[in-house]
């Protein structure tokens, strides 16, 4: 079974993920890490996110990277939304995602373009959201807790500028895909958002089974 979870900046999607990876005994893809991983490098290099050609160099990064916890920082977060948008970079990352959802078993993947362009045959898949003030309050209090000052205020500006540039981009914008179902994480807890994933996934895989 392939699980397709895409979103905006701490909606959620991540924690969603990897419970049901965890649930259905599945290997779990982050794909946001490889974006980060990319954005990371053309920093270490001194190259410019900006220019496709650059970002494109970087985007064969040493693997050891992707268990970088400076991946996480916020700063390279937003270098990873200016180097996503470009289609060269999304290419040299596509084939390796795609393998990854196609293994023997399936999988469960995250991102922004998962439902849409890297699994669109995916046996379920969910859009999960939440309002711009309750993503940046999750995130401040994530970077809080790792040392980082950033203000609540800079935090909630930045999720505003890279939802605008993700769902504003040619290539592959964050948009929920006609066939997923919307997860509005919101006012839920996390195990209460994880307990209504599985729901929506079991009613998706059951909907299949009907139709087929
Ligand atoms: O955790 P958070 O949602 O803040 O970010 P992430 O999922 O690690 O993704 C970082 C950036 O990579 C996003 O802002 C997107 O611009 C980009 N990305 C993408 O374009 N496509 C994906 N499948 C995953 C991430």
């Amino acid at each position: 079974m392939i699980i397709a979870v895409d979103g905006p900046a701490a909606s959620g999607k991540g924690t969603v993920a990897r419970a049901l990876a965890r649930h259905y005994g599945l290997p779990h893809l982050d794909t946001g890490l490889l974006y980060r991983a990319v954005a990371a490098n053309v920093r270490a290099h001194d190259l410019d996110p900006a220019i496709e050609a650059d970002a494109v160099a970087a985007c064969d990064f040493d693997e050891r990277l992707l268990t970088d916890p400076s991946l996480r920082d916020d700063a390279v977060g937003a270098l990873a939304s200016i180097v996503s948008a470009h289609p060269l970079v999304r290419s040299a990352l596509f084939q390796r995602q795609k393998r990854f959802a196609a293994q023997t078993g399936g999988a469960v993947l995250d991102g922004r373009d998962i439902a849409t362009v890297i699994a669109p045959d995916a046996d379920a898949k969910l859009f999960v959201k939440a309002t711009p003030q309750i993503r940046a309050r999750r995130r401040h209090t994530e970077l809080a807790a790792r040392g980082d000052t950033t203000s609540f205020d800079r935090v909630l500006a930045d999720i505003r500028v890279r939802d605008t540039r993700d769902s504003a981009r040619s290539t592959a914008p964050l948009v929920q895909a006609v066939d997923a179902v919307l997860l509005d994480t919101s006012f839920l807890s996390i195990e209460a958002s994880v307990r209504r994933a599985i729901e929506l996934v079991e009613a998706q895989v059951r909907r299949a089974d009907v139709q087929a």
